[in-house]
């Protein structure tokens, strides 16, 4: 089963969507802060398959612990963030409390559990002003707001565990732990074949 973290908002349901219709089973963990249950049951009725849902807050650590104890997760897509450059500035402690404090709960419960797969989505704000475009996988990171920074913290947190077991870097079975850099101009593509694109690499990841 593949817990997605925020999976009741944009990204997340479309990320259902493919994970069902591949065949596995989901749990979605999202506290509605910016995401809609109807979305789910929508993708429920397009694939004629249920989703496992759970209500709660990445803040909260004993949610997150729980749905670890009640669902036999494998692994791990983690969508669940506040995404507002402009709110991030406005609110900077929100915005480190809820993203980086979120995901080192969920990290945490997912070492309880014994669960080592996760795909992490990161964004393209981690390069703050890019010194060439198209931007390239290895050009140099400088995020330059809050929101970029949590996203970049959390990259950091990452790394670290991989610096400390470099088994869940890679295995035979694929990376352990990924991150995305999701770029928000990619709309520009029409029909979300981008989107598409994304969750397939990120399913294959998972
Ligand atoms: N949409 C984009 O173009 C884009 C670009 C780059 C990165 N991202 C990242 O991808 C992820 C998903 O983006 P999206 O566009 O689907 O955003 P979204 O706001 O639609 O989805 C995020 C979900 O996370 C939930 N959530 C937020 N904080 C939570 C918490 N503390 N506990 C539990 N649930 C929580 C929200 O209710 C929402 O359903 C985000 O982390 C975002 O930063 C998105």
């Amino acid at each position: 089963m593949i817990l997605v973290t925020g999976g009741a908002g944009y990204i997340g349901s479309h990320i259902c969507l493919e994970l069902l219709n591949a065949g596995h089973a989901v749990v979605v963990f999202d506290n509605l802060v910016n995401g809609n249950v109807e979305a789910l049951r929508r993708v429920e009725a397009i694939c004629g398959r249920p989703i496992a849902f759970q209500n709660g807050d990445l803040r909260d650590p004993s949610a997150i612990e729980r749905l670890f104890s009640e669902y036999p997760v494998e692994a791990v897509i983690h969508l669940a963030g506040l995404k507002s450059v402009e709110d991030s500035v406005r609110r900077p402690l929100s915005y480190f409390d809820n993203n980086v404090k979120g995901a080192l709960h969920l990290l945490l419960a997912m070492e309880n559990a014994g669960v080592r797969k996760l795909v992490f989505s990161s964004s393209a704000t981690v390069y703050g002003e890019p010194e060439a475009l198209p931007l390239s996988e290895s050009a140099r990171t400088g995020a330059t707001n809050p929101y970029g920074r949590t996203k970049w913290m959390i990259e950091h947190i990452l790394q670290d565990v991989v610096k400390a077991d470099p088994s869940r870097s890679f295995s035979d079975h694929g990376p352990v732990l990924c991150q995305v850099r999701m770029l928000n101009e990619s709309p520009l593509i029409p029909d979300f074949e981008w989107l598409e694109r994304m969750i397939s690499e990120e399913t294959r990841a998972a």
